[in-house]
């Protein structure tokens, strides 16, 4: 035997590199992991969309000197195998080159350390020409050339990036510049989220001059969030904790709120287990196929923190944005979902129940428990059907409740469950329009009573007790209005 070394072929090796399937804002944030690992307080991403754009990213972290960032250019920098300092967000030693040329084809790494300013570039059209894997070393001149260096110059240390020729991006539009402002609104939601627990903790991220605000899933500021008890999971000493919360119903969040978890179709659509690799959100929105999305548990969702310790365990891949859940952790992850789950459920049919008088609410659909499940029936003390009542004879009376019955029997059940589960029909949230013409109604109602010579004030009293009248501030307060003429 003689042995023969086999280099793999540059042009072709480096190309398919490109292909790992990295969106535009996972490429970002991989370089973000870079700069946090690096301990950067403050990372500045500056770019602009033109018909040619170019991107810096520039953080204050400790830097390298020119042998280190030598071998960080070296794809394959790192051996995955080595233990991580327990706040390293790498893991494979190729992000930094993967993750840009997988979006671009020129990569210029300018770092500082001790005074001293180094710099790199992969350009892929010229280990073309060479047929090699030939890296581009700069000069202090050259460097000088690049779009706001002198930020860099002015730190102690830091590093500083520049993407620029965007041939992946371009090759999906005839309008390069339009395209690119979306791919730099995308990457702004992207990191608010991925790295919120960081913006949380005082890392600033700037972009164009907008500071990312952070963007936390479980609005875990909002007073209606409810935190469940957290469930630790020893796997090989290694702790894994599961933190489960339920979000606000609906009507509760206001614009801003679902802006940070991402809009109302978010809120079914995002539901799940929310796993940190070191407080940097990987994936999110899954059940890991261990409960069904569905209405019911649209609430819940479950923080999940893995040390980095425990990689192997979870087959993290190279973008860190997919991870396979093994069976041992999959096994005591169930209970921490199924408590979730269920107060999730509590939040929803709470507001169909009449047993719960403490909130002096009358509702309009009751929900009985009864042996093999439940069922929901109108309330027949609501003042709408008691005012009806009040007017017809016994007679008519008992055919008013044939016909509620028949439409308690007729519920479209299995309908209904579709089109919430489809996200097509969502429960009323309360806005001034209909706090109005809700108003209107109810005056023609009054009006009604009135001309009957039933009791105002009784009705009023009931009005303000039944739904939809109790959801509305407005209309509790014109009441109240209302009833002081009595006094
Ligand atoms: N912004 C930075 N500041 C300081 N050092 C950096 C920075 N970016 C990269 N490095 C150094 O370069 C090395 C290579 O980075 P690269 O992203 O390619 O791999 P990694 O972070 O080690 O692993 P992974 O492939 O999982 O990201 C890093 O390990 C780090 O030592
Ligand atoms: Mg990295």
């Amino acid at each position: 035997m003689y042995e023969q070394e086999c280099v793999p072929f540059a042009p072709a090796l480096i190309e398919s590199m490109r292909s790992l399937g990295y969106s535009f804002c996972a490429a970002i944030a991989d370089l973000i992991d870079n700069s946090i690992s690096a301990k950067a307080s403050e990372i500045t991403i500056l770019s602009y969309p033109n018909s040619n754009p170019s991107m810096v990213i520039l953080d204050n972290g400790y830097g390298m000197d020119n042998d280190k960032l030598y071998e960080a250019m070296r794809y394959g920098s790192h051996n995955p195998l080595l233990e991580r300092e327990t706040d390293d967000l790498g893991r494979f030693g190729l992000g930094m080159k993967s993750a840009s040329l997988s979006q671009c084809r020129k990569l210029v790494v300018i770092s500082k350390k001790d005074g001293k300013i180094n710099g790199y570039s992969w350009d892929l059209d010229y280990v073309i020409q060479k047929g090699a894997w030939m890296l581009k070393v700069f000069s202090e001149d050259e460097i000088d050339m690049y779009e706001h260096i002198d930020m860099l110059k002015a730190m102690d240390s830091g590093t500083y990036i520049h993407l620029s020729e965007f041939d992946r991006v371009r090759e999906g539009t005839g309008n390069l510049s339009e395209t690119f402002a979306k791919c730099l609104d995308e990457m702004m939601n992207h990191l608010s989220l991925v790295f919120h627990r960081y913006i949380d903790d005082g890392l600033v991220i700037n972009v164009n001059g907008e500071k990312l605000q952070a963007r936390d899933p479980f609005l875990k500021n909002h007073k209606a969030t409810q935190k469940k008890r957290e469930c630790p999971i020893y796997i090989h000493n290694q702790k894994i904790l599961l933190s489960p919360y339920i979000l606000p119903h609906l009507s509760k969040l206001t614009q801003d709120d679902l802006d940070k978890i991402g809009g109302k179709e978010a809120l079914r659509n995002d539901q799940g287990f929310y796993v940190y690799r070191n407080r940097r959100l990987i994936i999110w929105g899954t059940w890991f196929r261990l409960e069904r999305k569905d209405e019911l548990n649209k609430l819940a969702r479950v923080m999940v923190d893995i040390p980095n310790s425990l990689d192997y365990m979870w087959s993290i891949d190279i973008k860190k944005s997919s991870a396979i859940l093994p069976d041992i952790i999959r096994k005591n992850m169930y209970n921490a979902v199924y408590e979730s789950v269920l107060s999730s459920e509590s939040v929803h049919t709470y507001r169909g129940r009449k047993d719960k008088k403490s909130e002096d609410i009358e509702y309009i659909w009751e929900r009985r428990i009864v042996r093999d499940g439940c069922e929901y029936l109108i309330n027949r003390d609501i003042p709408q059907l008691k005012m009806l009542a009040e007017t017809l004879d016994d007679k008519q009376v008992k055919m008013l409740d044939g016909v509620l019955k028949v439409l308690e029997e007729a519920f479209p059940v299995t309908a209904m469950y579709v089109d919430a589960a489809k996200g097509k029909i969502e429960e009323k949230t309360v806005n001034d329009e209909i706090a109005e013409k809700l108003w209107e109604e109810l005056q023609e109602q009054i009006k009604y009573i009135k001309d009957r010579g039933l009791d105002i004030v009784s009705y009023y009293k009931m009005f303000m007790k039944v739904e939809p009248y109790c959801n509305y501030e407005v209309i509790k307060e014109n009441i109240k209005k209302e009833l002081a003429k009595y006094e």
